[in-house]
C-alpha cells in the first residue's frame, strides 16, 4: 500500500503480503497479511511505531523515502514478534540517531531476537508518555494480546490507539480503513481464535484496561484500521465472554467409512433438533476455519476410528491444537469406530487438560455401525440438546 496519512501527521507506511499463505508456518491466510507500521510526526520529534516483517522491509524504506523522513527519533516497539520488531535493526542503521522505546520485558526478548544494542535502549513504563511536541504518546501495557510483553500506544492528541497484535486482522486491502465492516469483523474473529484464544483471561482485563480511554480510532499492527472502534471492542468482549451458542463442533476424520456413517448420522440428529452443526474432516480441513467455529460452540464431538489402539493421528493433532487454544466449549464426547479395542476415548481425554468441559458418553461401535450404534447416536444427541437448553442457549 502506497503511504497514507490516517490522521493529521500520522501515516501509514507498513506493507502488504498479499501472498502469504501460512503464519507460523500453522495458520492458513486466505487474505494474506499487512504487517502496519505508522509513522507519527510531531511537532519537535518524530516516532515510528512498529516496523515490518523483514521480508517486506523495503517497502517501509519506500514509504518513509516518499515522505522524505530524514530523521526518526524513536522507534517505538509494542512486540517483539519479529512481523514487527524485525526491521528494527535495519531502521537503526539507516536513522542512527533513533532509539528503541519499549518496555523491560520486550527489551530484553528484543535483544534475545535481534542484533540491538543495549545503549540503543529507552525504557518506558506502564501509564509513562513520550512527548512528540504537538503529540503525546502514552503507553498502555497490555500482557498477552499476543505475547507477555505486549503494549499498545495511545496517542493522546488524536485519541488513536496503537494495538498491535490485538484487534487484528489478517487481511490485505487496498484501503488502511475497514470499509467492509461485516468481512472484517469476520476476519478479526480468525485472527482471534487462532492468536489470542488462548490468552481470554488477560485479553479481559486488557479491554477493561483500554476502557478508560477515549478512542475514536484503533491501528492494529495486522490488517484495517477501525474508525468505529466500538464495534471490534465489542466482539472481542463477546469472545472472551462466557457466553456459548447452540453449536456442535464436529472435527472428524474416516480411514474406511464407518465413522463418517456415524458422523453423518450425527449431523442429521442435531439438525433435527434444532442445533447447528459445523463437521470438519480433519484431512482437509482449514485449521482457521475450525479454530473460529471454536471461538463460541457450546459443544465439540470428536470422530475418529481407533489406529494403532488410539485415535488417528490427524485426530490427535487436532485434539492437540484444540487444546492448546482453550476454548471455551461446555461439553464434549468421542464417536467412532473400532475393530478389536484401545484407549482412544482416554487417550483424546489426556490430550484435552485445557479445555474445562464435561465429559458426555462416547459412542464407540465395533466395526460398521447398526442400529444399536444409532440409536445411542440420538441418545447423544438428546443429551446435547438436553445440555444446551440447561444453559438457556436454545
Ligand atoms: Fe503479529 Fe504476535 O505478532
Amino acid at each position: 500500500m502506497a503511504v497514507k496519512e490516517i490522521k493529521k501527521d500520522i501515516y501509514y507506511v507498513g506493507a502488504l503480503h498479499w501472498d502469504r499463505e501460512l503464519f507460523d508456518e500453522i495458520v492458513p491466510l486466505p487474505d494474506g497479511t499487512t504487517y502496519n507500521s505508522y509513522l507519527v510526526k510531531g511537532s519537535e520529534k518524530t516516532a515510528l511505531i512498529d516496523t515490518v516483517d523483514p521480508d517486506k522491509e523495503q517497502v517501509l524504506f519506500n514509504n518513509l523515502k516518499q515522505l522524505n523522513v530524514d530523521r526518526i527519533d524513536y522507534v517505538v516497539s509494542q512486540h517483539a514478534e519479529q512481523d514487527h520488531s524485525g526491521t528494527i535493526p535495519k531502521v537503526l542503521s539507516m536513522f542512527p540517531e533513533a532509539k528503541v522505546v519499549t518496555n523491560q520485558k520486550c527489551k530484553g526478548f528484543l535483544m534475545d531476537l535481534l542484533p540491538v544494542p543495549e545503549d540503543k535502549f529507552i525504557v518506558i513504563d506502564d501509564g509513562e508518555t513520550l512527548n512528540l511536541g504537538d503529540k503525546t504518546l502514552e503507553f498502555v501495557f497490555t500482557p498477552w494480546v499476543h505475547w507477555p510483553e505486549t503494549m499498545c500506544t495511545y496517542v493522546k492528541e488524536d485519541k488513536i490507539l496503537f494495538s498491535c497484535d490485538f484487534f487484528g486482522s489478517h487481511f490485505t486491502g487496498s484501503n488502511p480503513f475497514v470499509t467492509d465492516e461485516e468481512k472484517i469483523i469476520e476476519e478479526a474473529k480468525r485472527y482471534y481464535a487462532e492468536i489470542m484464544m488462548p490468552f481470554q483471561v488477560f485479553i479481559r482485563k486488557n479491554l477493561d484496561k483500554i476502557a478508560k480511554f477515549d478512542i475514536k480510532m484503533i491501528a492494529p499492527s495486522h490488517g484495517p484500521i477501525y474508525e468505529k472502534p466500538e464495534t471490534i471492542i465489542k466482539v472481542y468482549r463477546d469472545w472472551v465472554s462466557d457466553n456459548v451458542t447452540n453449536e456442535v463442533v464436529i472435527p472428524y476424520m474416516s480411514m474406511h467409512g464407518s465413522t463418517e456413517k456415524m458422523v453423518n448420522y450425527l449431523v442429521d440428529a442435531l439438525i433435527d433438533r434444532n442445533i447447528v452443526v459445523k463437521p470438519f474432516n480433519v484431512i482437509n480441513a482449514d485449521v482457521g476455519a475450525l479454530a473460529m467455529a471454536l471461538v463460541d460452540a457450546a459443544t465439540v464431538v470428536f470422530g475418529t476410528p481407533t489406529v494403532l489402539t488410539g485415535p488417528h493421528p490427524a485426530i490427535v493433532n487436532i485434539a492437540y491444537f484444540a487444546n492448546a487454544v482453550r476454548p471455551k466449549t461446555k461439553f464434549v464426547s468421542v464417536i467412532g469406530s473400532y475393530g478389536w479395542g484401545g484407549k482412544t476415548v482416554d487417550i483424546l481425554k489426556g490430550l484435552l487438560p485445557n479445555v474445562k468441559a464435561e465429559f458426555i458418553d462416547p459412542v464407540l461401535v465395533k466395526g460398521d455401525p447398526d442400529e444399536e450404534c444409532y440409536k445411542k447416536l440420538d441418545e447423544l444427541a438428546n443429551k446435547i440438546l438436553s445440555k444446551h437448553k440447561e444453559l438457556n442457549i436454545i
